[in-house]
C-alpha cells in the first residue's frame, strides 16, 4: 500500500493548517450545495483546533449556519461527562458560536440504541435510500497509539463492520463502550484529514507509512477514501518519531 499523503508542522502551525482546511472545505461545500457536513473526532489532539475555531477572528471564517457538525464516535457516557466527545467540543467551541447545527450521539442511551438513533439521523439528514452511504465533506480523524481510529480498534467486530453506517466499538480502556461511524462511511468522505501529534504515535505511524499498514493492517491504515482526498497532518514530533521527512506542504 503506497505511503499516504502527509504534511508535518510545528504544533501551532499544525492547528492553523487544520483550521484553514476545515474552513475552506466547509466554505466550498456551502457554496456548491448550500450545506456542509463535517464529522469530528474526540480525544485530546483536536482540542487546540476547537479553541482556535472558537476565537473571534475565526468565527466568520466558517459558515457555521450551514454546516452540520457530526461526531465520528462517542463514548457511551452522558454529554456532561468529562469523557464525552460532544461535551468537550461543546465546551471548547460550540457554546461560543452564535449558531451551530450539531448531531450528537446520545451516549447516555444504551450503546446499540444510541447507534440506531444516530444511524436514523444520518438517513434522514442525508436523505439516504436503503444501503446508501452518507458522504461527508470532511471527516476529521485522530489515531491512537495502537493505530485505532474513530472507535474502530484492532481485531474488533466494529472494525470489520461493512454493512451498517454506525456500530458499537469496544475500547481496551474505559469508557469501553463507544458508538462509531464504520469504515465504509469513513471511506466515502470527500476529504479525510488525520490530525496526529506526539512522539507516542511514532510506532503506529511507522507501520502505516513504512510497512504498508501492517499485517493485519492497522485500522487507521484502512482509511483510504474511495473518491476523496486523504491528508495526514502530523506535528513534527510525531513526524520525527515515525522517521518521516519534514514535509511542510503538498
Ligand atoms: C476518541 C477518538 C479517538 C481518538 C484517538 C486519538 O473518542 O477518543 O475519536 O479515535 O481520535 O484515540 O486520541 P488522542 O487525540 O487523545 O491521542
Amino acid at each position: 500500500m503506497n505511503q499516504p499523503p502527509y504534511e508535518s508542522h510545528d504544533p501551532d502551525i499544525l492547528t492553523l493548517r487544520a483550521a484553514e482546511l476545515l474552513a475552506r472545505i466547509a466554505t466550498d461545500a456551502v457554496a456548491a450545495r448550500g450545506v456542509a457536513h463535517i464529522a469530528i473526532s474526540g480525544g485530546s489532539t483536536p482540542r487546540p483546533l476547537f479553541k482556535l475555531l472558537a476565537s473571534p477572528e475565526w468565527e466568520a471564517r466558517v459558515p457555521w449556519a450551514h454546516t452540520h457538525i457530526w461526531w465520528v464516535d462517542e463514548r457511551c457516557v452522558p454529554p456532561d461527562d468529562p469523557d464525552s466527545n460532544y461535551g468537550v467540543a461543546f465546551a471548547l467551541l460550540f457554546q461560543h458560536l452564535p449558531v451551530v447545527i450539531t448531531h450528537r450521539i446520545h451516549g447516555e442511551e444504551s450503546p446499540w440504541q444510541a447507534a440506531y438513533l444516530y444511524e436514523q439521523e444520518l438517513v434522514e439528514s442525508f436523505n439516504l435510500w436503503a444501503g446508501a452511504w452518507p458522504r461527508f465533506d470532511l471527516i476529521l480523524l485522530g489515531m491512537g497509539t495502537d493505530g485505532h481510529t474513530a472507535s474502530l480498534f484492532p481485531g474488533t467486530d466494529a472494525l470489520a463492520e461493512r454493512d451498517h453506517r454506525v456500530t458499537v466499538g469496544h475500547a481496551p480502556a474505559p469508557p469501553r463502550d463507544r458508538v462509531s461511524l464504520t469504515l465504509p462511511v469513513l471511506n466515502q468522505a470527500a476529504h479525510v484529514i488525520f490530525l496526529v501529534a506526539g512522539e507516542n504515535k511514532g510506532p503506529a505511524l511507522t507501520t502505516i507509512f513504512h510497512q504498508g499498514g501492517g499485517d493485519p493492517p492497522l485500522p487507521a491504515s484502512l482509511v483510504r477514501p474511495e473518491d476523496g482526498h486523504l491528508l495526514w497532518l502530523l506535528d513534527t514530533t510525531a513526524q520525527q518519531a515515525a522517521g518521516l521527512d519534514l514535509l511542510q506542504d503538498c
